[in-house]
């Protein structure tokens, strides 16, 4: 269905809903967590340096005052982080209405997380399969829940190889970042297909934030490449705000179903309101998805169960 001009304010009352955000202190995190404490979420900030976390919340407060805002220290470049946050939430919250996934690095050399995978497809997509996978008994239990991920453009340009998660020097890490975001679409693509096949009635769904003015695109070590890339932000994005609407429209419409890819609707996909997109369809592949789930398994130690706990009231 469209959503023709959707903005934050066409979010209903989130009152009682524990949402959880990653990469929340900054860029589309942030403003994915103003606007749900906007709408009164209990808003837990999962953030890799914790002071980060509490600035973000002051900032958060300082527009709403009122806000129900908990910041989490969770480094997605290290499974064990992810591990003992897992504990730390389970510990403190007993739901989750709404993960969201969203931390992201867009590296411009070559690294390794601590386990040893390609930073980016590590952080982006492997420490958040094992975050759900990880958090899914919870989100199971949880009426109405859902799981949202952050894809990319650039995803719709990448053949879905997925040979490498040690990643190479020799392979450009643009197209790293190209797979690691596929990687979390077909992710959430396959997690809806399982959610259905088990009669659960969470849901899952991929959403990409156009092009928008953000930190992403400010890191990297040549400070003349990063002023351009900057500027030609400016001029063919978005600011993070309206960034941040396909991930905040995926996390609360009362119209999507699950499965959905929400992005922006003009301009070639890099700006504009959030509306349902097709090509979904043309990158979704069951055999590759099916495959990459295995994978991933293995490589996190993480397997997903898919039992029906009991509901939380
Ligand atoms: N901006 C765009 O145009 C665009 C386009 C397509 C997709 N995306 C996706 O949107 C998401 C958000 O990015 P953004 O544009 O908002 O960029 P951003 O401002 O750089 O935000 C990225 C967030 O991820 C966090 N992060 C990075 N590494 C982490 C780690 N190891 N553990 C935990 N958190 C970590 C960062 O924390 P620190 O501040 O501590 O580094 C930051 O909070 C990413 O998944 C990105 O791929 C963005």
């Amino acid at each position: 269905m469209m959503s023709k001009g959707w903005t934050k304010n066409d979010i209903g009352d989130l009152t009682g809903k524990v949402v959880l955000v990653t990469g929340a202190n900054s860029g589309l995190g942030y403003e994915t967590c103003l606007a749900l404490a906007e709408k009164n979420a209990i808003v837990v900030l999962a953030v890799r340096n914790l002071n980060k976390g509490l600035e973000a919340i002051d900032k958060i407060k300082a527009v709403v005052p009122e806000a129900k805002c908990h910041a989490m220290q969770l480094d997605m470049n290290d499974l064990s982080s992810i591990r003992e946050f897992v504990h730390q939430f389970k510990a403190r919250y007993n739901s989750l209405s709404i993960l969201i996934n969203n931390a992201g690095i867009m590296a411009s050399s070559y690294q390794q997380t601590k386990d040893g995978f390609e930073s980016q497809m590590g952080i982006n997509y492997l420490g958040h399969f094992a975050l759900t996978g990880l958090l899914l008994d919870l989100l199971i239990k949880t009426p109405n829940s859902r799981v949202v991920s952050v894809g990319s453009l650039i995803a719709h340009k990448i053949k879905p190889e997925f040979h490498n998660f040690k990643g190479s020097k020799r392979m450009k890490p643009i197209k790293y970042y190209g797979e690691s975001k596929l990687a979390c679409m077909l992710f959430a693509k396959e997690l809806q297909y399982r959610f259905r096949l088990h009669n659960m009635e969470t849901k899952s769904i991929v959403c990409h934030p156009g092009i928008s003015q953000t930190k992403l695109f400010a890191r990297g070590s040549n400070k003349l490449k990063r002023k351009l890339t900057r500027a030609s932000v400016k001029f063919v994005g978005q600011g993070a705000e309206t960034g941040a609407y396909p991930i905040l429209y995926a996390a609360t419409s009362p119209n999507i179903r699950g499965g959905e890819y929400i992005g922006p609707d003009g301009r070639g996909g890099s700006k504009g309101a959030p509306t349902e997109l097709e090509i979904i369809d043309e990158l979704y592949n069951e055999h590759v998805a099916s495959n990459l789930w295995k994978i991933s398994e293995t490589l996190t130690g993480v397997t997903y169960k898919f039992k029906n706990e009991q509901k939380v009231l």
